[in-house]
């Protein structure tokens, strides 16, 4: 059975940059139905005990067009929402350490050059979607957008994403209308980068 990260932090705590009826609405009813949704399709394919990231590696050996798409909009959903919430904390560690903050600096030139990049992938994906730092066994970082739910997984870019800008706009949309790119800035407020260092650890080998 997959279930929902549970939130260390209450759904007011990111105030002002993420709001609480986007809070409220966004894990409480969006990321909950995806979850649903993901447990309905996996029990139908017979994959329900795999991991959500073996599920969505091998979108292609699911034979019944219909589940795999249920599979991949729903398993993404549900994966991607669970790294986006727990990333979030009302007391971030504003900046990357130890290992990832070498591997940034190496491959991006500098962390604001990072978030340049990300806030520019964030903004340039056309319609519902994603942005992505993401990490190989190798320890290499690579930044990417995706549509939908899919994600560098679903893709299978070898790389697992250790960081995600949701950009759907029932992320942003009640607090920030048409304003994206408000919304990435303040979101990066409210990152854990000590989250995503421990993300980025789990990955390397
Ligand atoms: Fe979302």
């Amino acid at each position: 059975m997959f279930k929902q990260v549970e939130l260390d932090y209450a759904f007011d705590a990111l105030e002002p940059y993420i709001d609480t009826l986007t809070m409220q609405t966004h894990y409480g009813k969006h990321h909950a139905s995806y979850t649903a949704n993901f447990n309905k399709a996996a029990e139908m394919a017979g994959v329900q005990d795999q991991s959500a990231e073996e599920i969505l590696s091998n979108l292609d050996k699911i034979a019944d067009p219909a589940v795999r798409t249920a599979l991949r909009n729903n398993g993404g959903g549900f994966y991607n929402h669970n790294l986006y919430f727990s990333q979030l904390s009302p007391n971030p560690g504003n900046v990357p350490t130890g290992a990832l903050a070498d591997k940034i600096n190496q491959t991006f030139g500098s962390f604001d050059n990072l978030k340049t990049e990300l806030k520019r992938l964030a903004l340039g994906q056309f319609g519902s979607g994603w942005a992505w730092l993401s990490a190989n066994a190798d320890g290499d970082l690579m930044i990417s957008a995706s549509p939908n739910q899919d994600n560098p997984i679903s893709e299978k870019t070898g790389y697992f994403p250790i960081l995600a800008i949701d950009v759907w706009e029932h992320a942003y949309y009640l607090k920030y209308k048409n304003l994206r790119g408000d919304y990435i800035d303040n979101l990066f407020q409210v990152i854990d980068w000590n989250k995503v260092s421990e993300n980025y650890c789990k990955i390397i080998k």
